[in-house]
């Protein structure tokens, strides 16, 4: 059956709504929570066409659901569909939108799906529908009534046979439209982004979802979790040692242990592992370092607010606990309530983990066929509930009058305006790196995160990855002891020291160095994130979807407007990169670098490949090892260009939901100088403007 179409509205700026069918009751959109930035879509360039009208685009229902096929340009990019751990060009994929803790093959499965995909062309599309959608992109025709049409087709692809096994199949693609499966469905609303860039298509979706986020500037720093079997005295105590050390830790996570009882959790702490919560915050407080609390949603029957929170839970159990219904106002503020009561405690954020689905090592969610008191049922609750969850905690921080910055494991459509970074428990580097790259797309973070390692190289390399994405993130909760002191579990929890515990420890260090003389250029970044959408991290591909060369590199990233990370594996200390057109220049040295072009580097292991945009002044922190209140940072204008240099930092209280704020636009030339500098900040002092090698001088080479 042919379903019936609309011809597009204008939902909002270069937004328009083509509506197939009848769409379902719950869908990310129906049940969304955040407002779209008005003024800041106005802001964008104008797009005043829907990227392709209705007579494109057509729509059958039938037993199994919707069926829609939209136009796609031969040769043209797809990206985004979340976080996708196995690919960044989806052209001539299939994917099915399914949240999933363990993705580990390239069929759409993510922490983290979301039905939006952006084209090199300049638009993007949202599927608003919460099922598991499947996408073929590019991949499929119909056969028509005539063969001409179809030999013409075959024909034109007018490739020669090929001898070489990895080509055979090339021309099995057919390449010209996208088809969107979605189950059960009668109808869903398809919204278009027109760009006019592919950025700008993203930026308009990011800013429709309500956001980016400013996150606390001190979030931006490193967070190192500690073991989960630590009591008060042991999680102390290592605090501490972090900080004689002189690790530049700014946010310290307990992970479940901190609880009377987890999985399912009370949310409340051990009487007999944290007997003084109180004294502990306290601690923690005078360490500088801002408490982050794990925890799961699923509820104990002992938990203070199970009793009353139980009318808005689903009908199914994980892990033998009360799932809450967040798409409920009355289970969402239950919920909320309590955890406010930690928040006032001193709390500065959570970690929300396994709100993704368990299909395969742990079935620790709730299973598809569940019930809510909301109306959805399982599927939708799945591809729902990671932003929901967020939204439930995010909600009682605003009403608390304090940002955040937090960590979830799941997410999905319209996350934009949530201060959450994604993480996994799958550790694969490789992949870790590629998550930057696509979370990028869709308005998701996503942090690769350090646990243990198998060498040195392995562990000094994850390292600086991590310290150049939106959350640099330890997470030694199996580990007694920080990574660099042993970097095999069983070892480190035996107490023991390996041999190149110094070593490793020297270079780590140096990478959080780094991470800290980043943190107010990050700081911008997102402020740029929350002002006009542009991701802080972003894939090659979103700056330059001209460029077919920049579509599927997946391991170097933009981090702000002007700098370029391609980070190393333990797998070879050498690798390509390739740099976009244009001037630019290695961060370490300032040496100038032409772009348009790929060339191999082997940095040695003290080394990142970073390069800066020629005429850039990067404003980087003196890395000091705690940030204290009130302080602020000191910059160094670090330049390069040789005439001119530009950068600019966003200056606020770095705290305050909303505070006011301003850009600070930093210029120096040769003959003037420094120019910008305003008379007083709240964030910031100024030291003199100097050349990358006198700045970065003392870095470990
Ligand atoms: C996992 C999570 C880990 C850690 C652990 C604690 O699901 O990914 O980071 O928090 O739970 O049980």
């Amino acid at each position: 059956m042919i379903a019936a179409m609309s011809t597009p509205d204008l939902v909002a700026p270069g937004v328009f709504r083509l509506r197939c069918g009848t769409p379902e009751a719950i869908t990310p959109i129906a049940v969304r929570r955040s407002q779209a930035k008005l003024p800041e879509l106005e802001a964008l360039p104008t797009a005043e066409r829907a990227p392709f009208d209705a007579a494109q685009v057509q729509v059958r229902h039938g037993a199994r659901g919707l069926v829609v096929t939209m136009p796609l340009r031969r040769g043209s990019g797809v990206f985004g569909l979340g976080l996708q751990l196995k690919s960044v060009l989806q052209t001539g994929k299939k994917k099915t939108l399914r949240t999933n803790a363990d993705p580990v093959a390239d069929t759409g499965d993510s922490h983290a799906p979301v039905p939006f995909w952006a084209c090199s062309d300049g638009w993007a599309v949202l599927a608003d529908t919460a099922r598991y959608a499947s996408l073929w992109i590019g991949t499929h025709a119909t056969l028509a009534a005539d063969d001409r049409s179809w030999r013409e087709r075959v024909a034109a692809k007018n490739l020669p046979p090929s001898d070489r096994v990895e080509d055979l199949y090339r021309n099995a693609a057919v390449g010209e439209r996208i088809v969107l499966e979605v189950p059960i469905a009668a109808g869903v609303d398809l919204y278009l982004f027109h760009g006019p860039t592919l950025l700008d298509a993203v930026r308009r979706y990011n800013l429709w979802s309500g956001g980016g986020v400013l996150p606390p500037i001190a979030s931006l720093g490193t967070w190192y979790r500690a073991y989960t079997g630590f009591d008060q005295a042991e999680a102390t105590a290592c605090a501490r040692a972090l900080r004689a050390d002189g690790m530049p830790i700014d946010v310290f996570g307990l992970e479940p242990g901190w609880q009377r009882s987890c999985y399912p959790n009370t949310f409340d702490w051990s009487p007999a592992r944290f007997a003084d919560p109180k004294g502990f915050l306290g601690e923690m407080r005078d360490l500088d370092l801002e408490v982050n609390l794990w925890e799961n949603a699923y509820i104990h029957p002992d938990a203070p607010f199970a009793r009353e929170i139980r009318p808005w839970c689903a009908s199914e159990t994980a892990t033998d606990g009360l799932v809450p219904d967040f798409l409920t106002e009355q289970g969402t503020a239950l919920f909320a309530r309590h955890h406010a009561g930690l928040v006032a405690q001193g709390i500065g954020g959570f970690k929300l983990d396994e709100c993704d689905n368990g299909d395969f090592n742990h079935p620790w969610s709730f299973p598809e066929w569940a019930e809510f008191p909301s109306g959805a049922d399982g599927e939708q609750m799945h591809n729902l509930y990671g932003v929901h969850y967020q939204h439930a905690i995010d909600g009682m921080f605003r009403a608390a009058g304090k940002r955040h910055l937090s960590l979830v494991r799941a997410s999905g459509a319209l996350a934009a305006p949530l201060p959450f970074v994604l993480y996994s428990d799958l550790y694969e580097h490789r992949d870790f790196l590629r998550g930057v790259v696509t979370a990028s797309f869709s308005g998701l973070l996503w942090t690769p995160e350090v646990r243990h390692a198998d060498s040195l190289e392995d562990l000094v390399r994850r390292v600086q990855s991590v310290v150049l994405s939106p959350l640099a993130l330890i997470n030694a909760w199996y580990i007694r002891n920080p990574p660099w002191v042993h970097i095999e579990p069983k070892a480190n929890n035996r107490g023991e020291r390996m041999p190149q515990a110094d070593r490793a420890r020297g270079l780590v260090l140096a990478a959080l160095r780094l991470r800290r003389r980043l943190q107010p250029y990050l700081y911008a970044a997102f402020a740029r994130y929350a002002q006009d959408g542009t991701p802080p991290c972003r894939a090659l591909a979103l700056d330059h979807p001209d460029d077919p060369r920049s579509w599927a590199i997946d391991d170097q990233w933009m981090i702000g407007p002007d700098l370029l990370a391609a980070p190393l594996t333990a797998a070879s200390p050498r690798r390509d990169v390739w740099l976009p057109a244009g001037g630019w220049r290695d961060f370490w040295t300032g040496e100038p670098i032409g772009g348009g072009r790929s060339f191999s580097v082997e940095p040695g292991l003290a080394r990142v490949p970073l390069y800066v945009r020629e005429g850039a002044l990067l404003p980087l922190a003196t890395p000091v090892e705690r940030v204290t209140a009130g302080q602020g940072f000191e910059i160094v204008p670090v330049l390069y260009g040789d005439a001119v240099a530009h950068g600019a930092l966003w200056d606020d209280d770095g705290v305050t939901p909303g505070a006011s704020g301003r850009w600070l636009d930093l210029r120096w030339s040769r003959d003037g100088g420094l120019a910008g500098v305003p008379a007083a900040s709240r964030l910031y002092r100024f030291a003199a403007p100097c050349a990358p090698s006198v700045a970065l001088g003392d870095v470990a080479s």
